[in-house]
């Protein structure tokens, strides 16, 4: 097949209303960061786009519950997770934002067209709407009990317990998270996408690449080489039937839809989200001085869209509708989807902070990036969903990277070193290999890594670069130049000069996937630049000196691993889900607060109370005296423990029998949602029992 003369890659929108976590860099990011760094190689034409998807109810949601306006969020998350990109390594030409002026632009002149070419319908629906706080109320916004696992707090588009997609009509007893009273249903217009009328074009083109009626030839679209993943899901719900969407919604938050009678609705995702990939390319051409629309309306083109799966039918059949039904926009030619990446046998999770944030992995492990993006790649879930575990990580980065890659490379090295001072002497002004068994090797492992990137096959490709560093190892070890250096130093030059071209071109393979490594290499070798093309020369001259052998990994050793297991326990302590921590109570007055005597004391004795589960009598120095107190935290504390420990006590409370004890007074003690207890106490060092608490 020809190869087109540009390239358009994407990259799902992360929403800007959190960080970032490996799920997301190994589904949408990485795979294709090393595609595009693949093309760059072959010094193709490329734009890679990606940006913040700056609306959606989940982002004025978490305003209102911080207290905070959704600019002051998608501000903070869109640097967060822009630095936390760059900072791995993922080369986008353009890190966009939905909510600048050039998007709105974009977005509303899309709407206006698929209006004018009569493409969008007017309908009047029912939704629910808080009466007190007088707006429609998006399926977030709306919480009840899951029809499914009857958990009490679902939302009205998704149970986060059973995971079940709802819809708030779904929900038994609904009530608005605004009022917390229940949603009435109220008549309003929204402007909808008849997809009905694409079903028999998009079925064709899912399963054929072509449709009837088709105004340009789609060059690059081949049916086969489409994941049997992606395809499933689409035909799937084909099969279903398409049904109008509805392309609007009553919120203030997002693009305003451009028509006078439209106050108060906005552009749904489906017609904002994507839409930020062609508004972030025409900024990318406006800043570089191109041309921004033969990268999408051209049919020399290829478009592809990397992305999670539950963004599939999003792109493989309502943008790709949208586009057409504009007029003028090319189709995508693939859209590899991956599936989703576990973590230690569980789900990645936002909520229950069960995840690895990429900034937080940036922060522990500095100057190790290309380490997580091996593992990542090495587990990609490309055909189902996969698992990430610290110890896997670690088995990984010990004992492939560093003894097979960084082995091979710094044996090598340190060889020239010691039997030749570092210095290049040979017969011919540049080196080559010598032996052809090498020379074909080596040719066939960049053929055989290239066809599998252009079938997004990721970590195959991978391990075909590693290849050539278990090539090099065995290759080194068979021919073991140390024992001939005696005898026959002329051999042991031209052993090490073959593997000193290896040593190239493994930089050279692993580029895409380990850019940082094969940078080291090349320096370490002293090749006068970072990085090189596939039809770039990669030789050295007579006389080259080579630099110092250096190390390109070190271990990972227990104690690193086992914090980082330590911190996903904690967080399952925690969970912080927010709809578990009870809400504020009413307000009281400060004079209610002053009225309350609380000391620092000091616990002295504790025992159990006979026949009781929960109940432990404690005598504490309170500074004014010693009481006794009788306190709830038996199941968490055993008297031996307890005893040293300093606390806080309300004194003045009055006086109560407890299993038959006077309690005088109570401890304060901090409660996670599971029940779990803490004791509060001062922090830094004790404070004399008796000091006041205010
Ligand atoms: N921000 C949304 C998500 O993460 C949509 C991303 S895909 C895009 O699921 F096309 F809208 F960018
Ligand atoms: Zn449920």
């Amino acid at each position: 097949m020809s190869v087109p003369k540009r390239y358009t890659v994407t990259s799902a929108l992360p929403y800007a209303n959190g960080p970032l976590h490996i799920g997301h860099i190994a589904g949408a990011y990485l795979p294709a960061d090393i595609y595009v760094r693949y093309l760059r190689l072959w010094k193709r034409d490329v734009a890679f786009i990606c940006g913040s998807d700056e609306h959606g109810a989940a982002i004025t949601l978490r305003a209102k519950k911080e207290g905070i306006t959704p600019k002051e969020i998608i501000d903070k998350y869109h640097i967060l997770n822009k630095k936390a990109f760059e900072d791995f390594g993922i080369s986008f030409d353009i890190y966009h934002r939905t909510s600048d002026p050039l998007h709105y632009e974009t977005a509303q002149e899309i709407f206006k067209t698929l209006l004018k070419n009569g493409k969008l319908t007017v309908e009047t629906t029912e939704q629910f709407y808080d009466e007190e706080f007088n707006q429609f109320l998006a399926d977030r916004y709306i919480m009840g009990t899951c029809p499914k696992c009857a958990n009490p707090n679902a939302y009205g588009d998704q149970c986060e317990k059973c995971g079940t997609a709802l819809s708030p009509t779904d929900l038994i007893n609904p009530h608005s998270i605004l009022s917390k009273k229940p949603p009435v249903l109220k008549t309003t217009e929204h402007w909808f996408l008849p997809m009905q009328d694409s079903q028999q074009w998009v079925e064709e083109w899912i399963k054929t690449g072509k449709f009837t009626g088709m105004e340009k030839p789609i060059a690059w679209h081949d049916p086969e080489e489409w994941k049997g993943n992606v395809k499933g899901q689409c035909l799937s719900w084909l099969k279903d039937g398409l049904r109008p969407r509805a392309m609007t919604r009553d919120l203030d938050w997002g693009v305003p839809v451009p028509l006078p009678e439209a106050k108060g609705k906005v552009l749904y995702v489906w017609l904002d989200a994507p839409i930020g990939y062609i508004s972030a390319t025409k900024q990318w051409a406006k800043d570089a001085g191109k041309d921004w629309e033969p990268y999408w309306k051209s049919e020399d083109t290829k478009l592809l869209h990397f992305i999670g799966k539950d963004n599939i039918v999003f792109h493989c059949i309502i943008f790709p509708i949208i586009l057409k039904e504009n007029g003028g926009y090319i189709l995508p030619d693939n859209i590899p989807a991956n599936e989703f990446l576990n973590l230690e046998g569980d789900k990645i999770s936002t909520s229950r902070n069960h995840a690895v944030w990429l900034h937080e992995y940036l922060e522990d492990f500095p100057g190790r990036r290309d380490e997580l993006r091996y593992v990542l790649t090495s587990i990609a879930p490309e055909n189902g969903d996969s698992e990430f575990t610290w110890k896997d990580f670690q088995t990984r980065v010990n004992s492939e990277l560093l003894s097979i890659l960084g082995n091979y490379v710094n044996r090598v090295m340190v060889l020239y070193h010691k039997y030749f001072s570092g210095k290049i002497e040979s017969a011919t002004d540049q080196l080559d290999f010598t032996d052809q068994a090498l020379h074909d090797f080596v040719g066939k492992i960049y053929d055989a890594l290239g066809a599998n990137l252009e079938q997004y096959k990721f970590r195959q490709a991978q391990f075909d670069a590693m290849e050539l560093a278990r090539f090099g190892n065995k290759y080194l070890t068979d021919l073991e130049p140390w024992k001939l250096f005696a005898t026959d130093p002329v051999k042991v030059r031209e052993i090490l000069n073959n593997n000193l071209i290896l040593i190239l071109h493994l930089a050279a393979v692993i580029q895409p996937f380990m850019p940082d490594t094969a940078k080291k290499i090349f320096r370490m070798v002293n090749m006068p630049k970072e990085v090189y093309g596939w039809e770039d020369e990669l030789t050295l001259p007579n006389h080259h000196q080579i630099n110092p052998a250096e190390h390109l990994f070190s271990k990972i050793e227990d104690d690193v691993i086992e914090k980082q297991l330590l911190r996903l326990e904690e967080a399952k302590k925690l969970n912080m889900e927010p709809t578990n921590i009870p809400a504020q109570k009413e307000s009281i007055s400060y004079d209610d607060f002053s009225k309350m005597d609380i000391r620092v004391g000091t616990i002295l004795t504790a025992e159990k109370v006979a026949k009781t589960k929960k109940l432990l009598k404690l005598t504490i120095n309170t500074g004014i005296d010693e009481r006794t107190v009788v306190s709830g935290i038996a199941e968490y504390f055993s008297p031996e423990e307890v005893i040293g420990q300093q606390v806080l006590i309300l004194v003045n409370l009055e006086p109560r029998m407890l299993a038959g004890i006077e309690s005088q007074g109570m401890i304060l003690m901090a409660e996670a949602p599971d029940g779990s207890l803490k004791f509060v106490s001062p922090t830094e060092g004790k404070s004399p029992n008796g000091a006041i608490v205010k």
